[in-house]
């Protein structure tokens, strides 16, 4: 069992980073092996909709996410983390799934994007509480998930948390962070969210 960390924050041990690091030992503590992308470390460019990709459902950009292709379809769990900025996931986060428009074509255009059904989950952390902080994100979340062909069943999305480091007074949130990722790797296909 691969599960994949995806951390959409620039903060490196920001609140994102500290939760997906607990969801990652979660899945760990069941036997998983994990494996994780920083994605504010990276070259990644944004889709330039060259559209390349419908002839074989290959990218034609050459930067940081050949590396990331094959991370992201050999991983059996998904978890996408990041931090609210804007009412949408951050811009790090946005170029990846951008480029994930190559894996939707194979999947939609060339139908051949061959691999099972994963599992995805959704981490996201924002510094206000209003009621539809978390709408359009997980909208996003759930389209990229279907788009590489992953059924979101979990998240954990959690407001009022701003400064960073802040996520390690939450009364619960590593905790419920750990759990999720136990859960990721326990749960079947289908039965989640
Ligand atoms: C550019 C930017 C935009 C932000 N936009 C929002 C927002 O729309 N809603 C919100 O609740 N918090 C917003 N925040 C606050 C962050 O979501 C919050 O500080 C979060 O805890 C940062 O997580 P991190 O430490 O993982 O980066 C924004 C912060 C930044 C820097």
């Amino acid at each position: 069992m691969r599960v994949l960390g995806i951390m959409g924050s620039p903060r490196i041990k920001g609140n994102t980073d500290l939760l997906l690091d607990e969801a990652l030992k979660g899945a760990q503590s069941q036997g998983a092996d994990i494996d994780e992308i920083v994605l504010d470390k990276l070259k990644i460019s944004p889709c330039r909709e060259y559209y390349g990709c419908l002839k074989e459902g290959n990218c034609v950009i050459r930067d940081d996410m050949d590396d990331i292709y094959p991370r992201l379809l050999g991983a059996d769990d998904i978890i996408v983390a990041s931090p609210i900025f804007f009412y949408t996931v951050s811009a790090q986060l946005i170029l990846l799934i951008s480029r994930c428009q190559a894996l939707w074509a194979r999947k939609y255009v060339l139908k051949n994007l061959d691999i099972p059904l994963r599992k995805g989950a959704f981490i996201a952390v924002g510094a206000t509480r209003g009621k539809r902080l978390f709408d359009g994100p997980k909208l996003t979340i759930q389209y990229f998930f279907k788009a590489i062909n992953a059924e979101y069943i979990d998240e954990l999305l959690i407001r009022g948390i701003d400064k960073k480091g802040e996520i390690k007074g939450h009364p619960t949130a590593l905790t419920d962070a750990f759990e999720l990722g136990k859960r990721l790797v326990t749960t079947s296909p289908g039965k989640g969210y």
